[in-house]
């Protein structure tokens, strides 16, 4: 493993400007009520980058009053969708003008390396607004023949005030496939963005409020999960939930809504995805694909292919280049151009990382390269990779969200399928191989979301993404994410 020197001090030069560390509700920025802040550390040095104001269940109260105004009688309730449309554009293009300094605020708050923040986040989220402002003017029901002297049509109308919760892996893009189909559809927003990481999407609020967007229609509110969100998530006005995060809390969102208003709720959650590598593959399409499947972001995704399934004709080759590969992983300083993983997010994470390898190496796995902490500073993990892994291996069964490959072994098609499956979760799934037939067949019975072929974490706004059995409940992005945020109405009218 090629590992830089350790992190530097935060320089001016990769500090950018903070200028959003208060509560924003209705276009104003504002204190906690109850006066308090907590701190968003750099995850490089574990060092303070600066206090924001904390909300709790108060602060909800007032951002939910907003959001409710605006939606009730405010002007964005009257605005046509073509104006919608306009105002994400204008938000786009302002997000887009200050892409630099939203990529280096990206990669001091999580840790991603900014080269990496600059070409795949903030393009990502760029062309998330745009698509969504594309379908704000092309929201449209339909008109139904029914028996009897009747018309009947449909109207698709926004579901009200929407609370979003969102985690702190892609903070900006998470905002983005958030903010996206809620505004185009006129619903109005009160957003937790993850403790973690609360500085981008902050920084978005300034630009939201400067692109335009009525007040009320958006409120952010930065804070603990258990304080705050649990807040949205009870809360009795607010019309449906988005959620993004863990398995766990996913179960903790859905019962808040059973035991307050049955909100409608949406969840994109964990996932254990298998990553299936037949030996007729490209071999070194397949290896490259599968270390960046894995590696990606420091591991931290939740479509992660964290069960690396290789046929045993090519396993002794694959294992000996995947482990040469994550070798020469760069870990380091995520402001060197050279680095390609940075630290994890946090203490706990960096723990809990930790923790599960031990536990594969406790339980029997194969550990080939890595398996410790990079330095004394910092949430550095070095990039690691068992073989001999288990299915039944604690390392194969729960997703890790760090730098952990974890190498199985498979002897045929069915076998692998029903393997795959043996699964709580089912977000995403990718086979390489040469043959149109097996690539079908994996696509058509692994049980998942998302399938890619012969690549990996191919993301598109169009392209809709979330997850079977415990991964969520709907889906996100393209056409089908729309239907999370509206109402179909029916009217019919005595002709
Ligand atoms: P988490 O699920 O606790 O946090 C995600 C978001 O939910 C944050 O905004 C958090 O403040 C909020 N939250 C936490 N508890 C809540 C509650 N009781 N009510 C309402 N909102 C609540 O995830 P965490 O603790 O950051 O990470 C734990 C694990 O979750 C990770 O190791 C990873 O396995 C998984 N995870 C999955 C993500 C995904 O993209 N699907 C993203 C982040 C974490
Ligand atoms: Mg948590």
């Amino acid at each position: 493993m090629a590992t830089f020197a350790p992190p530097l001090q935060e320089n001016q030069a990769n500090h950018p400007p903070i200028t959003a560390k208060k509560l924003l509700i209705n276009n104003q920025w504002v204190d906690a009520e109850s006066g308090k802040t907590f701190p968003t550390l750099n995850p490089s040095t574990g060092e303070l980058i600066c206090e924001v104001a904390e909300a709790d269940k108060p602060d909800v109260e007032r951002a939910v009053r907003a959001a409710r105004k605006a939606f009730d009688g405010g002007p964005w309730r009257k605005m046509s969708g073509a104006e919608r449309g306009r105002l994400m554009n204008r938000l786009a293009d302002l997000i887009e003008a200050n892409a630099d300094d939203l990529a280096r605020l990206e990669s001091l708050d999580n840790g991603k390396p900014y080269n990496v923040a600059r070409a795949a986040d903030l393009k990502l989220t760029i062309a998330c607004y745009r698509y969504y402002a594309g379908w704000a003017d092309k929201q449209q029901g339909k008109t139904i023949p029914v028996n009897g002297n009747y018309f009947c049509y449909t109207r698709h109308e926004p579901v009200g005030v929407v609370g979003q919760i969102i985690p702190w892996n892609f903070p900006l893009l998470m905002q983005a496939w958030k903010l996206g189909p809620a505004l185009a559809t006129g619903n109005t927003v009160v957003m937790k963005p993850a403790e973690q990481t609360p500085l981008t999407a902050l920084r978005v609020g300034e630009l939201i409020v400067e692109a335009g967007f009525p007040e009320g229609v958006v409120n952010l509110l930065p804070g603990y999960g258990p304080t705050a969100g649990s807040a949205i998530a009870h809360h009795m006005d607010i019309d449906k939930v988005a959620f993004t995060g863990s398995t766990e809390v996913g179960h903790l969102i859905m019962k808040a809504s059973a035991e307050s208003n049955l909100k409608r709720v949406t969840l994109e959650l964990g996932g254990k995805s298998p990553n299936i590598v037949f030996a007729d593959a490209d071999m070194d399409a397949a290896i490259e694909g599968s270390h960046f499947a894995l590696f990606f972001n420091q591991g931290q995704c939740c479509c992660a292919g964290s069960r690396l399934f290789v046929e045993e004709k090519c396993y002794d080759e694959f294992v000996e280049r995947s482990v040469a590969r994550a070798r020469r992983r760069t870990v380091g300083d995520p402001f060197d151009s050279r680095t390609e993983q940075g630290p994890q997010v946090d203490q706990d994470q960096l723990d809990k990382v930790l923790g599960y390898i031990r536990s594969g190496v406790s339980q029997g796995a194969n550990l080939l390269c890595g398996g410790e902490r990079v330095g004394d500073k910092g949430y550095f993990v070095a990039p690691t990779v068992f073989g001999d892994v288990q299915d039944n291996m604690t390392i194969a069964q729960e997703e890790i969200f760090g730098p952990v490959m974890s190498i199985i072994k498979f002897r045929d098609m069915n076998e692998v399928i029903q393997r795959a499956n043996n699964t709580i979760y089912g977000l995403a799934a990718a086979v390489w191989t040469k043959d149109i037939g097996k690539a079908h067949a994996i696509a058509n019975n692994v049980r998942a979301g998302t399938v890619w072929v012969n690549c990996y974490d191919v993301f598109d706004a169009a392209a809709p993404f979330g997850g079977f059995k415990q991964s969520g409940i709907g889906r996100e992005l393209g056409e089908y994410g729309l239907q999370n945020y509206t109402e179909i109405k029916t009217v019919t009218v005595k002709l």
